[in-house]
């Protein structure tokens, strides 16, 4: 079993769910109100810890009672946050989800003391990056920070995996520095200004040619596509669940994909896993409580096959 390293954010989540969006100008009476604990750093590093893998984990907090009652959740879920940082001026960061009654959800995030999650903060980097062999990325925190974590896992040979969340453009540098980029339509469409809905394959192709080794591009209840050098593009139908909360799906699903590969399983039984992985997670509202274990996992794979859309 290979250790992974996750960097990345820390977050409050404060849910509401609606029947409907509330649309610009309108207000909405809403149905329940939760807090949990999220943010993507945390979530995917959850989801590889409860997919079996070892797992380090660096993230920022703050000196406050959400950064306190965050750090004592990793810790109880067998997280090593030996590295953790605090800031000493912002807040834990924020996360304000609506979840509306198709489980789709909108998220506004305050990043607070994610912002802070910086290379010249982090004395133990190197150690952590030795330490571990796959590292395990996301868009929550400085892309400088991503940046210099890459190179250095670069010099020393370890992959490196970024899941490109939330959408936004990142750094040609950055991309070329990541051994398997994990995306969702818009988050290709951010990156590679291709509208991915109409071209998904040559989204795919442009991501591979600037320089991402592997690519798996999510396709929501569409399943996905994957690309490695030597199979082309092949595509993965998805399981058919009921949706209640999408939030955390694909961290579940980076997460679950680090640690399976981790164990050296093949890459398309590492994406079954994986989407297996989310399929549980949509099905329970929050992140975090909605990340499944492995048990729940094979129990899932050995009861579900996939079903085969367009
Ligand atoms: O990916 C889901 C996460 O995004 C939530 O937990 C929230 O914190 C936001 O960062
Ligand atoms: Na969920």
């Amino acid at each position: 079993m290979k250790k992974v390293l996750v960097v990345g954010s820390s977050n409050r989540d404060l849910i509401v769910t609606v029947n409907d969006f509330p649309r610009p100008g309108e207000s909405v009476m809403g149905k329940s109100f939760l807090q949990m604990m999220g943010g993507k750093g945390g979530n995917q590093a959850i989801a590889a810890k409860r997919a079996g893998a070892e797992v380090l984990f660096i993230s920022c907090i703050g000196k406050d009672e959400n950064g306190t009652a965050i750090k004592q959740n990793y810790q109880s879920e067998g997280l090593d946050v030996s590295c953790m940082l605090v800031s000493t001026d912002k807040p834990t960061g924020v996360a304000l989800i609506t979840v509306d009654r198709h489980g789709e959800n909108n998220i506004v995030i305050i990043g607070g003391a994610n912002e802070d999650l910086l290379p010249e903060k982090m004395m133990d980097l190197d150690m952590a990056i030795e330490k571990s062999d796959i590292i395990l990325l996301q868009l929550e925190i400085p892309v400088l920070t991503n940046l210099e974590i890459s190179r250095r896992a670069k010099k020393s040979h370890k992959k490196v995996v970024l899941n490109a969340a939330p959408a936004m453009t990142i750094p040609q540098e950055l991309l070329a520095l990541v051994d398997i980029l994990i995306v969702n339509e818009t988050e290709a469409e951010a990156i590679s200004g291709i509208k991915v809905k109409n071209y998904p394959e040559k989204a795919v192709q442009h991501l591979m040619a600037n320089g991402a080794d592997q690519v798996v591009l999510t396709l929501g209840k569409k399943g996905l596509l994957y690309a490695t050098d030597s199979t082309g593009i092949a595509h993965l139908p998805a399981y058919e669940v009921d949706s209640v909360d999408s939030t955390a799906a694909g961290d579940t699903f980076c997460g679950a994909l680090v640690a399976a590969l981790g164990r050296n399983m093949a890459w398309k039984d590492a994406l079954k896993y994986s989407m297996a992985a989310a399929a549980i997670s949509v099905q329970k509202m929050g992140a975090q409580p909605s990340i499944p274990n492995r048990t729940q996992v094979e129990a899932f794979l050995s009861q579900n096959s996939l079903i085969h859309n367009p």
